[in-house]
C-alpha cells in the first residue's frame, strides 16, 4: 500500500509541470476572466492546461467555460476533473461542482472552510498537465495559505496579480505583493484589467482606445 502511495505521489508530482496562481485583492476585477483567457491562450499554444477554481465566494469558471454543473467522480487518486474538449486539453475542477447548493459556501466559517479547501486542492487527479492555473478567492486570507500549503507537492511557479485602476489606488495590489513576498511566491506579473472602462469613466470616449496594461516581470 505504501509503495503504491509513493508511486502515485511521484506520478502526481511529475505530471503537473507548472503551477500559476491568479490572485486579486478584490472580487470583480476580472480574476476569473483572466484565468479563463490565460487557459485558452495556453491551450491555443498547444499546452495541456488545468484550471483549479477555488473561489468559494463565486466559482464562476464553469459558467465562463459553459460547463454547467456536471457530476464529478472520484477515482483512486482523487477527484476526476471535467474536460471541456474531446482532446482533453483543458481540464477543470471547481469547488462549485462539490457544493450541493451554490449558496452553501457562504455559511461555512474559518476552520471548516480552510480544511475543505486544503483537501480539495490536494485531491484532484490531474493526470498530465503543462500548466495548472489556480483561481483563488479575493484577498489574502487563511484560504490562500491553505491553497499554498496544499499545493506544496507541486512546485508553485508564481502568481499573476490582477487589478483594476481603482484597486491600485486603494492599495489592494500592495497587499497582494506583501502576501507574495511573505509567502515566498514569485510575482510573475501584474495585469491591470478594465483600464479601458476606467478611461471611459474618466475622460470620455476619446481615450477609450487604450488597451489593458500588462506588466510581465519575467
Ligand atoms: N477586460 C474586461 N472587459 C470587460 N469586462 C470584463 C473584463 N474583465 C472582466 N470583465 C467582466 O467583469 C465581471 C467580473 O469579472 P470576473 O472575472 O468574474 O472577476 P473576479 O473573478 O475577479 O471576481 C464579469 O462580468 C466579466 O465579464
Ligand atoms: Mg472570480
Amino acid at each position: 500500500e505504501r509503495v503504491k502511495c509513493m508511486l502515485y505521489y511521484i506520478f502526481y508530482l511529475v505530471h503537473v509541470r507548472h503551477v500559476v496562481l491568479v490572485l486579486s485583492g478584490k472580487g470583480g476585477v476580472g480574476k476569473s476572466t483572466i484565468t479563463t483567457e490565460l487557459a485558452l491562450a495556453l491551450r491555443q499554444a498547444g499546452k495541456r492546461v488545468g484550471i483549479l477554481d477555488v473561489d468559494l465566494c463565486g466559482p464562476s469558471i464553469p459558467r465562463m467555460l459553459s460547463v454547467g454543473r456536471p457530476d464529478v467522480h472520484q477515482c483512486d487518486s482523487g477527484w476526476v476533473p471535467v474536460y471541456t474538449d474531446a482532446q482533453k486539453s483543458l481540464a477543470l475542477m471547481s469547488i462549485g461542482f462539490l457544493l450541493e447548493d451554490p449558496d452553501e459556501a457562504i455559511v461555512w466559517r474559518g476552520p471548516k472552510k480552510t480544511a475543505l479547501i486544503g483537501q480539495f486542492v490536494s485531491d484532484v487527479a490531474w493526470g498530465e498537465l503543462d500548466v495548472l492555473l489556480v483561481d483563488t478567492p479575493p484577498g489574502t486570507s487563511d484560504e490562500h495559505l491553505a491553497v499554498l500549503e496544499n499545493l506544496k507537492k507541486h512546485r508553485v511557479d508564481g502568481a499573476v496579480l490582477v487589478t483594476t485602476p481603482q484597486a491600485v489606488s486603494t492599495g489592494d495590489v500592495r497587499r497582494e505583493i506583501t502576501f507574495c513576498n511573505k509567502t515566498g511566491v514569485r510575482i510573475l506579473g501584474i495585469i491591470e484589467n478594465m483600464r479601458m472602462q476606467q478611461y471611459i469613466l474618466e475622460g470620455g470616449w476619446g481615450r477609450a482606445g487604450q488597451t489593458d496594461r500588462i506588466s510581465i516581470f519575467r
